[in-house]
C-alpha cells in the first residue's frame, strides 16, 4: 500500500478536524501520516482513535530557552512518529539552511521520529537540467540517515502551483534517489485526485505527500477511495 502524507500547513479548523473523521472513522487509515497544526493533534486523535499523526516541522533545539519551539522529544512524548523537515516553504520563508536540517535530522533519529526530508530543484534549476545535481546537494545532510529516512521529492516549482513534472521525469528522479541508497521516496507537489491515479502508477514510488487536496474534503475522498 503506497504512504500518503497529509501536510495541512498553517490550515485547518475544528470543522475541517470533523469533516475528516466522517471520511475516515472506522477506516483502515494505516498507510495516511496526518500532518494538522501541532496544536491540532490532540482533537485530531480524539476524532480518528487510529490516526497515525506526523509534525510539520520540529525544532533543531533540543530543550530550553527558545520560545515557540517544539521539539523531538515533545513530539515522541505524544506519540508523533512522524515529522517533515526541510520543506521548500520552511527553506524559503523561514531561511532553513542544510545546518539546522541536519541538526532536526539528528534530534529526529535520537527521539525515534522518522524523518520525511524534502527535496527538489526551482523552476530556475529545472530549466538549467540541474534537478539531480540540485538534489544530491540538497541530500549530503541525510546521508548518516540513508537506512530509515522517507525522502519526498518536492519540485519548488510543483508546489502549489498546480504544475506537475511528467510521470516518466517522476519516475527518474525517484529512481536516481533510490540509487543513492534511499528506501522510501515520496513525490509530493499539486497531487490530486486527477493525476493521483497515474503518479502511484510509479513502481518504484512509495507514495505521495499531499498539500492543497489534504484540507479538501471532496479530492481526500476521492483519493482515498481510489
Ligand atoms: P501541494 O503541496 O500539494 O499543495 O502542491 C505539497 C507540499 O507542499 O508538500
Amino acid at each position: 500500500m503506497k504512504m500518503l502524507v497529509a501536510n495541512w500547513k498553517a490550515n485547518g479548523d475544528l470543522k475541517l478536524i470533523e469533516d475528516i473523521a466522517g471520511i475516515f472513522k472506522g477506516k483502515n487509515v494505516q498507510n495516511i501520516i496526518f500532518c494538522p497544526p501541532s496544536c491540532f493533534f490532540s482533537l485530531l486523535k480524539k476524532h480518528i482513535p487510529h490516526a497515525i499523526l506526523g509534525a510539520q516541522n520540529v525544532s533543531d533545539k533540543e530543550n530550553g530557552a527558545f520560545t515557540g519551539e517544539v521539539t523531538a522529544k515533545m513530539l515522541n512524548d505524544i506519540d508523533i512518529s512522524y515529522a517533515i523537515v526541510g520543506h521548500s516553504e520552511r527553506r524559503i520563508h523561514f531561511k532553513e539552511k542544510n545546518t539546522t536540517l541536519k541538526t532536526k535530522l539528528l534530534l529526529c533519529k535520537k527521539y525515534n521520529i522518522a524523518a520525511i526530508f524534502c527535496v527538489g530543484e526551482n523552476l530556475a534549476e529545472k530549466s538549467a537540467n540541474l534537478t539531480f545535481k540540485v538534489i544530491k546537494k540538497q541530500l549530503e545532510v541525510a546521508k548518516p540517515f540513508v537506512k530509515n529516512i522517507i525522502i519526498a521529492y518536492e519540485p519548488v516549482w510543483a508546489i502549489g502551483s498546480g504544475l506537475t513534472p511528467k510521470i516518466e521525469e517522476i519516475q527518474n528522479t525517484c529512481q536516481f534517489i533510490k540509487g543513492l541508497g534511499y528506501k522510501n521516496v515520496l513525490y509530493g507537489g499539486s497531487v490530486n485526485s486527477e493525476n493521483y491515479n497515474n503518479i502511484i502508477t510509479i513502481n518504484s514510488l512509495d507514495g505521495v505527500l499531499m498539500g492543497g487536496v489534504s484540507i479538501n474534503i471532496n479530492e481526500l475522498n476521492k483519493i482515498f477511495k481510489a
